[in-house]
């Protein structure tokens, strides 16, 4: 046996007394399944998997690493798309699926206090049945997990009408690097005491500590959804059509998919489109039903954007059942394009700047991307787009993550040029990281730094994701 391996055999023995044999694992499958996420370049290579149940064994872990100088990756549902979950170098992965317990509800303070391995759609599905709601969405909700939903301010798509998760997040208790328990915030609407610590536990992609407990608002149901499907013909008439509902009726969603987006999804899934005129772009609409002219109005709209040439079709939603197609024509987006290894972007603008930006970015990638498939789509009416480049068969991996690296910068420095986000809400971790200061200032890279040093003096806690550490 190699002094190495002797090293990580007595590492391993010593994780083993920590915690009982069946919450600790090496094996291969374990090691590759809970190793990364779903970001898809990146090879794990994790030295052990361990599942804490409590707190006090999350501090005891956070103790144990910092003895032996061991870094770990704190670990979710994996559904991230940036690698802020993956372990690429010897990390031990800590992974809260065991800590899925909603712990209580409160109708007073119309909130819910839960640990971090409950799943999204355990959330929204028990709050429901409480009467109430959180709306916190995306088509990731049922592998996700509210730990991780936190550590990355999850946006998805209801941000327009309710905001990001980190609105939603009223208390919260971490394990910092130092293995020091703290309470952020205890539920509280009003706390004018200071910096507020939980603000920057919210995002920060487990580098400054362990969420062991979460106390999350909700809220009243909203009242019956329209769901509308248009068709697109041009770029400007997304965010005219966008204007105009969304100055006059309650918008809950307004997302954008492109013809090749939409003909990924129907093939093979059993969808059919519900539009006559197909066109380049579409947009799907949600309104909430607030009073009983809502549906006029959404009609007046409709017909006056079919006037204007804004859009080419529209269908309106006839059941909760067809609602649910129109919104599978958007959210399987991902699903049926992950056979082509696409590599992702996802970036943001403010809205204001949507329409002018769109026709720079779209000149950027015809000129760079001539030869390959792009698909786009997004929450378009938060300035949010993603953008996915397929792999064609003909290119290595190796080769197609080149092209894709150089046309990068390009898009980054028009990203810059708008103020707009390399990451508006898929994190950075460890495949934006190189990107950062595209949108982040070195002044701001450096205090995050500091920040960082202060939780995690150490630097145990997911090292190497958003930025490295100069030390
Ligand atoms: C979505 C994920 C990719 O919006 O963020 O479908
Ligand atoms: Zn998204």
């Amino acid at each position: 046996m190699t002094t190495n391996s002797n090293n990580a055999s007595q590492l391993m023995d010593s994780l083993c007394a920590l915690l009982e044999p069946s919450r600790v694992t090496w094996s291969s499958t374990d090691l590759e399944k809970y190793g990364k996420d779903w970001s898809k370049h990146i090879q794990p290579s994790p030295l052990a998997i361990v599942f804490p149940k409590t707190r006090d064994e999350v501090q005891q872990l956070v103790q144990w690493a910092r003895h032996h100088r061991q870094p770990l990756v704190p670990s979710g549902g994996r559904t991230g798309l940036s690698g802020g979950a993956t372990a690429a170098r010897g990390e031990v992965v800590v992974s809260m699926e065991k800590m899925n317990h909603i712990l209580d509800f409160n109708p007073i303070d119309q909130s819910v206090t839960v640990e971090p391995g409950v799943v999204t759609e355990a959330l929204q599905n028990y709050v429901r049945e409480q009467g109430f709601y959180f709306p916190v969405d995306f088509a990731a909700r049922g592998s996700s997990q509210i730990g991780g939903n936190i550590a990355t301010n999850a946006g998805g798509i209801k941000v327009l009408r309710y905001g990001l998760m980190r609105q939603w997040v009223a208390g919260l208790e971490v394990v910092t690097g130092q293995g020091e328990l703290l309470q952020l915030n205890q539920g509280l609407i009003k706390n004018a005491t200071g910096y507020d610590l939980r603000q920057l536990f919210i995002g920060s992609e487990g580098t400054l500590g362990l969420i062991t407990q979460a106390t999350l608002a909700v809220t009243r149901p909203p009242q019956d959804a329209m769901v509308l499907l248009f068709s697109v013909p041009e770029l400007d008439g997304l965010m005219k059509l966008y204007q105009s509902f969304r100055s006059q009726l309650p918008l809950l969603a307004f997302e954008m998919f492109t013809d090749k987006a939409l003909g990924y999804v129907l093939k093979g899934s059993g969808l059919t489109c519900p539009l006559q005129a197909r066109s380049n772009f579409y947009v799907l609409m949600e309104l909430e039903k607030v009073s009983s002219d809502v549906e006029d109005k959404a009609m007046d709209l409709f017909s006056s954007a079919l006037e204007q040439g804004w859009i080419a079709d529209g269908a309106l939603a006839q059941s909760p059942q067809q609602a649910r197609e129109f919104w599978r024509l958007r959210e399987d987006i991902t699903e049926a394009t992950s056979f082509a290894e696409p590599y992702k972007n996802d970036i943001s603008v403010r809205v204001s700047q949507v329409p002018e930006f769109l026709l720079e970015m779209d000149g950027v990638l015809n000129t760079h991307y001539p030869d390959f498939e792009v698909v786009w789509f997004g929450h378009i009416g938060d300035g949010n787009l993603h953008i996915s480049i397929l792999k064609p068969g003909s290119l290595s991996s190796q080769e197609f993550l080149d092209r894709c690296h150089r046309v990068d910068e390009l898009l980054f420095s028009l990203i810059q040029k708008y103020e707009g986000s390399v990451s508006a809400e898929h994190g950075v971790g460890l495949v934006k990281k190189p990107h950062l200061q595209f949108s982040r200032s070195p002044a701001e890279i450096e205090l995050m730094r500091q920040i960082k040093g202060l939780f995690d003096p150490d630097g145990i806690l997911n090292p190497g994701k958003i930025f490295d550490s100069l030390t």
